[in-house]
């Protein structure tokens, strides 16, 4: 007789064919998981899994991940260069000598008739350290402009600049480790399930091992809100309220810690005047957090032996972005909970090597965070390189978003864009549009050929992706992971650092400074760059971090003849921030109000963010079937009693309306956003960004995505459903 599985079918796996597997870092999100890419005889890549012995995802993977194989060979893989004389005109394809002596003749056409800084470059958190730092030589000592700058400035800048004000150096001081240790964690703006969910599933892990109160500080019910023991479901902008009302209260009743606060931090007295105002009868109006919601709070991050908090963009995108992250350092301050186990500031980066591009780029100044404005470290570079100190600018130039005001109004006259799509990841999107058509010269590197910053493009060049090359990202934690070389790059494309070194041929300096070829010699570089700076990796080696499944810095070599691992934390000992004393800042922060709130004409707060299924522009994931199959439409997120009100169905079309334009998008009933709130996903062209207001952090000018007020109208719903169609370009 058969009994149970006997009777059925088993279960089988699909057989791949995989005859090998080669280890990688996942090229999506700053996680930092280790993954392996199966591919069959023919060396395609057939599969991903998760790495088994990875402190970091132990195995796991998330939907991403899962089908990230499929990115190589996804539609709209560019093949060749294709360069056209204006933008009206079809690409012609073209060889790269041509392509590359044509965009190096603009470059020169260009910073001799309008200036050295009339060109400009925007990069981006996608590419590998090694090409960063390629890039930065490439930018800093060859082209010699200063107007550069990555992506990052959209989702990290501010958590960059509150690190700078707090600790005096950028770099996230905790690790993920930190859950098992914490007594008690507060997340604000961050919807770690949908946007991190493997660092969501590590604190889960840790929470079932044991518990301890987890609170969520976000404007709308998200997943990580419903999983909370305490949402604090907030005004949007007013974060510093809320952190000011906290210290507050810590501070009254006698809860901050006065001995770290000694040994440690400078300008106690100042804040404690300042948080005086912020009374939690007063915060609440603001706020719109309840009082004694706010000292529960506050009791319960004061009390706990050990505190941690982490953030994402909903602090980050936000005109107080950088108070924001200032404010989280001055809770954790006060309360002696940085540098020690389960008590930290944690920010949770946004792409797989937002961290490498901090670190390496030179994009805010020079390579292993350096500084333009320090004459030592000019000199210090400029002797590696072998060039004259002079070459370098003495201070930073424009942030990207900064760069398109100026091309604006005339000052910069051609943009460098690598692996980054400004034309659905900006504010207000029409201006962009506008703005690059005004460019003499626009060069895009990508991947893709159809990303939509293309088509205002007159070179465009075909990159590598991921683990078409070698090379190492920095996870959120600083752990520096890498990837092997899965295969070659796709059809005529070129790596990254392929494309910087070939145009370095073309320029002077880049006669006279070295462009090593192979990627381990560039982290040899790096490495010698790095002895003794915060951001150490002088220890590590591409073989080493692989058989570690990744190292977090700082690694020194004298940790390497120790035989240790890497450093899990950042000023664990007394007085060792990054200011000359040794103590980090304690700064007040008044709050001025000055979000664009709902009105009569404009009623709703419009709220922006990710799914988990999609990766920013859709570059990639809009071609996985597997991904883009669970969310293939842009949306909204509207609350079920302002929709009755307005007579708005669930699944109709509606247009939406900001000062800045409109957008038409599918109306989805949900109680996750309040009567006054809308939600619509980032991810989509010609959707979300033709309404944000996008003004600036006065620190990071990062740019206020998540704050903006608009309205809703009825639309003609074949007419809605046409467009929906058009704009669908996949
Ligand atoms: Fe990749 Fe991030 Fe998903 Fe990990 S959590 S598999 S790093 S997208
Ligand atoms: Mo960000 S999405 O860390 O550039």
């Amino acid at each position: 007789m058969l009994f149970g599985r006997n009777i059925k079918n088993p279960i089988k796996m699909a057989d791949k064919g995989v005859v090998k597997w080669t280890y990688s870092t996942c090229g999506y999100c700053s996680t930092g998981c280790s993954i392996e890419i199966g591919t069959n005889a023919q060396g395609q890549p057939v599969a991903s899994r998760g790495v088994g012995g990875a402190d970091v995802n132990r195995g796991k993977l998330c939907l991403k991940g899962i089908f990230e194989y499929e990115v190589f060979e996804a539609t709209g893989r560019a093949s060749r260069p294709m360069v056209r004389d204006t933008i009206h005109e079809a690409y012609a394809p073209t060889h790269w000598d041509t392509a590359l002596d044509k965009m190096a003749s603009e470059i020169k056409r260009i910073q001799a008739k309008y200036g050295q800084d009339s060109f400009a470059i925007v990069s981006t958190g996608q590419i590998l350290t090694e090409e960063f730092y390629t890039l930065g030589k490439l930018v800093r000592g060859v082209i010699g402009t200063n107007n550069y700058d990555g992506n990052t400035t959209l989702c990290m800048a501010s958590a960059v600049s509150g690190y700078k004000r707090s600790f005096g150096s950028d770099g996230p001081p905790g690790c993920y480790e930190d859950f098992e240790h914490t007594d008690c964690l507060i997340a604000w703006g961050s919807n770690l399930p949908e946007q991190h969910p493997i660092i969501y599933w590590r604190l889960k892990e840790a929470l079932e091992k044991r518990k301890f109160p987890v609170i969520v500080v976000d404007p709308r019910v998200t997943i990580f809100a419903q999983n909370a023991d305490i949402h604090l479901p907030i005004t949007p902008g007013t974060d510093v309220v809320l952190q000011n009302a906290l210290i507050h209260v810590i501070i009254k009743e006698g809860l901050e810690d006065r001995d770290y606060i000694n040994a440690n931090t400078n300008g106690f007295d100042e804040l404690a005047k300042e948080v005086e105002n912020y009374d939690p009868t007063s915060a609440a109006k603001i706020c719109g957090i309840d009082e004694d919601t706010i000292r529960t709070v506050a009791r319960l991050y004061g009390k706990a032996k050990r505190a941690m908090s982490i953030w994402t963009m909903g602090i980050n995108q936000s005109t107080h972005g950088s108070d924001g992250v200032v404010g989280i350092n001055n809770l954790n301050l006060v309360t002696g909970n940085i540098g020690k186990p389960g008590g930290t500031s944690l920010s949770i980066t946004g792409q797989c090597n937002a961290m490498g591009t901090r670190e390496w780029s030179s994009c805010s100044g020079l390579p292993g965070y350096r500084a333009l404005e320090k004459p030592e470290d000019r000199e210090e570079i400029a002797k590696f390189w072998g060039i004259d100190p002079e070459f370098f600018p003495k201070k930073r130039g424009l942030t990207e978003t900064d760069i398109f005001p100026a091309i604006e109004t005339g000052e910069i006259k051609g943009l460098w864009l690598v692996a980054t799509n400004p034309m659905t990841s900006m504010a207000n999107t029409p201006r962009i549009r506008k703005t690059l058509e005004k460019l003499e010269c626009l060069v895009v590197q990508d991947a893709y050929y159809d990303v939509e910053s293309s088509q205002y493009a007159h070179i465009f060049l075909p990159a590598g992706i991921w683990a078409e090359k070698e090379g190492v990202f920095t996870n959120t934690e600083r752990r520096v992971n890498l990837t092997r070389q899965v295969k070659q790059p796709y059809a005529e494309s070129k790596s990254d650092m392929q494309i910087f070194n070939e145009l370095a041929k073309r320029f002077d300096n880049g006669k006279v400074i070295r462009f090593p070829e192979r990627p381990a010699d560039v982290f040899e570089e790096m490495k010698q760059l790095s002895k003794g700076r915060l951001c150490d990796i002088s220890g590590m080696s591409h073989d080493l971090i692989e058989q570690k499944r990744g190292i977090q810095w700082p690694y020194s070599e004298e940790k390497v003849a120790d035989n240790e691992n890497g450093s899990q934390r950042l000023y664990t000992e007394t007085a060792t921030f990054c200011y000359p004393d040794g103590k980090a800042k304690l700064i007040p922060l008044p709050f001025i109000n000055n979000n664009e709130i709902p009105d009569e004409q404009f009623p709703f707060w419009l709220n922006s963010g990710r799914l988990v299924e999609h990766w920013h522009t859709r570059t990639k994931t809009g071609k996985i079937g597997n991904n883009n199959k669970f969310s293939p439409i842009p949306f909204m997120e509207m609350n079920p009693d302002a929709a009755d009100e307005m007579g708005i169905k669930h699944q109709t079309y509606v247009r939406v309306t900001s000062r800045r334009g409109d957008a038409v998008v599918m109306a989805m009933l949900t109680q996750r956003v309040p009567r006054n709130m809308v939600f619509i996903p980032f991810h989509f062209f010609d959707c979300v960004n033709r309404l944000t207001l996008g003004l600036l952090d006065p620190y990071s000018r990062q740019p206020a995505f998540k704050q903006s007020a608009v309205a809703i109208e009825h639309v003609d719903q074949d007419f809605a459903a046409q467009l929906s169609k058009e704009l669908r370009t996949y």
